[in-house]
């Protein structure tokens, strides 16, 4: 059978703590668990079995944990980062892993999975084509359940210059939206909007570099950023607002939208494999469901199609859109909408439907 591995890593130390069933970890001092966290070598956390597509073909893999948080990512010594990152990447070699796939942050690691690639002797890819396609088709489905016209629909798209961001802010402004294009770098998003503007001239293109400005008058709103901060303020938002967070760990806060029932947040990039795929431990997921990078792993392996997917930031329209076909070939599905973790109910819909009318 063909296998692929997954690197992973904790979103945070409660999600670690309840990986390992460990909830004591949760009281013990962070900085501590940082610490020894921080050298432990990866190793094999667990299978992930019963993935069987409609071809009827079978795939077995292996998630492969590096024991770090996002800061430390972001903030320790990219050498180290990037040595802890390849070092996992031969773990899944051994195993006889046939490519794999870098999840959250670790595809930020070592140029977007190029160095890492570099440091392997199979391919790698982080996933961030297939996360395109599904959280498109998530943000069209939410939209139609709420009643926004994406023709219409005036759309912000926060982290717009990135890998993930640039290929949304592309697809999205072919809908006919009008799109407000959200970063820091102002230079970068003036180099996006000139990008799309020479493929489509009648695009209509805002830049912010300020997201208050940027979402208070926003139909919908997409993040996919690389900081692990809360960016959007959930109080000022418009009623009937959509809010696609494909960010990992997450850019909104459950308690900064505690009394909007008037708007609508979606997680971005979950889809459900063909089968009854099991990963034989949690890690903040329904069962049976999976995070689009990963899917984007396995669909590779099914395709047979061993090569250096979506690293370096070269992530296309073209790309995403090869990643839906191989979806549809195999069975893999939009997972039903969920919003913190949580089924999105008929009556959450018709409220944030209602307050667009009112
Ligand atoms: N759900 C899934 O299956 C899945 C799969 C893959 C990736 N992801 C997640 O998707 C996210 C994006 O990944 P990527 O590879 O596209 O990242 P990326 O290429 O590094 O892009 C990050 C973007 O965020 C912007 N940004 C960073 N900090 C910001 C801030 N404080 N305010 C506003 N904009 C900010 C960056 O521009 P400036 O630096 O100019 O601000 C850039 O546009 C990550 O959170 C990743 O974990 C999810």
């Amino acid at each position: 059978m063909k296998r692929f591995g997954f690197i992973f890593h904790p979103l945070d130390l409660n999600l670690y703590a309840d990986g390992f069933s460990e909830s004591d970890l949760k009281k013990k001092r962070h900085s501590l668990v940082e610490g020894v966290m921080k050298w432990l070598p990866p190793f094999k956390r667990a299978s992930i079995t019963g993935i069987k597509s409609l071809t009827g073909e079978e795939i077995e893999g292996d998630m492969v944990l590096v024991s770090l948080l996002p800061d430390q990512i972001l903030t320790l010594d990219s050498n180290f980062v990037l040595k802890k990152v390849v070092e996992a990447g031969k773990v899944a070699e051994k195993l006889g892993d046939k490519i794999v796939g870098l999840g959250a942050y670790a595809s930020q690691v070592g140029r977007k999975g190029i160095l890492i690639a570099r440091g392997l002797k199979i391919p790698v890819t982080t996933g961030s084509s297939y996360t395109v396609t599904v959280a498109i088709e998530a943000t069209m489905k939410a939209a139609e359940l709420v009643g926004i016209n994406l023709a219409q629909a005036k759309i912000a798209v926060i982290g717009a210059t990135g890998a993930i961001g640039s290929v949304c802010a592309k697809l999205l402004v072919r809908q006919g939206a009008h799109l407000i294009i959200v970063a820091r770098n102002y230079g970068r998003l003036i180099g996006l909007k000139k990008e799309i503007l020479n493929t489509m001239p009648q695009a209509s293109v805002d830049i912010k570099t300020n997201i208050y400005e940027a979402i208070k008058d926003t139909d919908i709103i997409l993040t996919s950023t690389s900081t692990p901060m809360d960016l959007i303020d959930g109080r000022i938002l418009k009623p009937g607002t959509i809010v696609c967070d494909i960010s990992r760990p997450k850019n909104i806060s459950e308690s900064l939208i505690e009394d909007r029932k008037d708007i609508l947040v979606i997680e971005g990039g979950i889809v459900k494999p063909p089968g009854n795929v099991d990963f034989h431990f949690s890690f903040g997921l329904p069962p049976g469901l999976a995070y689009a990078c990963i899917a984007e792993t396995m669909l590779l392996t099914l395709e047979g199609r061993y090569e250096n997917y979506s690293i370096g930031g070269n992530i296309t329209a073209e790309k995403a859109e090869e990643m839906g076909q191989f979806a549809k070939k195999h069975g893999f599905e939009l997972a039903e909408l969920t919003s913190f973790n949580k089924k999105i109910t008929k009556e959450q819909i018709e409220k944030v439907r209602m307050s667009r009318i009112a």
